[in-house]
């Protein structure tokens, strides 16, 4: 089985949930039980072992699990990799147990190799933010849920945002709420609490009057996708914190492991954005946790009723307005296909 924290209920309740199969995975990835993009491409692994392990169909397994969102491209990297694996070990004989250690094994060394990547990034990601902002103490607007509770280590940006701190040059951590679902209201804020983070929580729409008011030294942001040309596609209001950043002269970093980049999306425009269900903006739920599955709100409406409502839950980010991406194999600044493909083939070298 696999055990899972179940994020919809944090932070009220720090709860686990247990897959038995790889449709309950599934179920767990579209209600975002388990979410964020490095950590959708562990449990997707983990759920090709499981599969194996419990003698399911595990090719029917790994298509549904790679397909349970379509944005983080993570997710199927982490199904694709251990279902090589698989297919491997069984195609140089093993039998269906060791197949399946084989399986648990490429989940396992995916699960470390996050852990590195997140430790890497952090290192690299601090450095920049030093090189930009000479002057320390600095104040960082972040969006969406970045960290230990998408990963295997700390996380993407908000590592980056825990080193700053740990050596006492984190003036402040601006969290956006990310609506509709508020990762950034229920987890974000969560993980700061609990690393002793010097933090202010702002409704989405209040952060014009930050960048405004001079209060956001630097933005810093995950990826779910960065497309070859340096699109970057990540939690809905991403786009437009980019925007403010540019006009503000702030700089807009994306941090984000070489495996979030997609070399086979050519650009922003092919990247699909997933739209999710109209109920997720006109009701608000109590408890957070869907009562009814994904397909049904079940939560208290704040619309009229019958209210058709837009809900992407990504919004993609162009080169332009990208001051750097971070990975754990270093620095792209400025970003271009070039230097994009230049530190991927650096990553298939080692
Ligand atoms: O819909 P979610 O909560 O899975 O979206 C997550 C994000 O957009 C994160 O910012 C992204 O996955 C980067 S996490 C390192």
């Amino acid at each position: 089985m696999l055990v899972l924290l179940d994020q919809t209920r944090l932070p009220g309740e720090e709860t686990e949930l247990v897959c038995t199969d790889a449709p309950a995975l599934v179920q767990a990835i579209r209600t975002l039980a388990v979410r964020g993009a490095p950590l959708l491409g562990i449990a997707g692994a983990y759920g090709v072992a499981l599969a194996a392990a419990r003698g399911f169909d595990v090719d029917e397994a790994a298509d549904a699990l790679a397909n349970a969102r379509p944005t983080a491209v993570n997710l199927a990297y982490g199904v694709r990799r251990a279902h090589a694996a698989y297919r491997d070990a069984v195609t140089a004989g093993a039998d269906a147990t060791d197949a399946a250690r084989v399986a648990l094994a490429a989940a396992r060394a995916l699960h470390q190799e996050d852990a590195e990547a997140s430790r890497r990034m952090a290192a690299h990601g601090l450095a920049l933010l030093d090189e930009l902002l000479p002057g320390g103490g600095h104040r960082v607007l972040t969006h969406c849920n970045t960290g230990a509770l998408v990963s295997g280590g700390e996380g993407t940006a908000f590592a980056v945002a825990l080193a700053a701190h740990r050596v006492g040059r984190l003036r402040r951590l601006w969290v956006d709420e990310t609506r509709p679902l508020l990762q950034g209201a229920r987890l974000t804020a969560y993980e700061a609490a609990r690393n002793g983070m010097a933090y202010t929580l702002l409704t989405d729409n209040a952060a014009g009057s930050l960048f405004a008011g001079g209060e956001v030294d630097a933005v810093l942001i995950g990826a779910d996708r960065i497309a070859a040309d340096g699109s970057v596609a990540n939690k809905v209001g991403s786009y437009p914190l980019a925007v403010l950043a540019r006009y503000h002269h702030v700089p807009f970093i994306v941090v984000a492991p070489v495996t979030t980049v997609d070399p086979e999306t050519p650009d922003g425009a092919s990247i699909e954005v997933e739209q999710r269900g109209g109920h997720e903006v006109t009701e608000v739920t109590v408890p957070f946790v869907p009562v009814t599955g994904v397909e049904a709100g079940g939560g208290i409406p704040v619309a009229p009723l019958g209210t058709q409502a837009y809900n992407p839950a990504f919004d993609v980010t162009p080169p332009e307005l990208v001051t750097a991406i971070v990975t754990e194999e270093g620095v792209v600044s400025p970003v271009t296909r070039e230097g994009l493909a230049e530190l991927c083939a650096r990553s298939r070298q080692v």
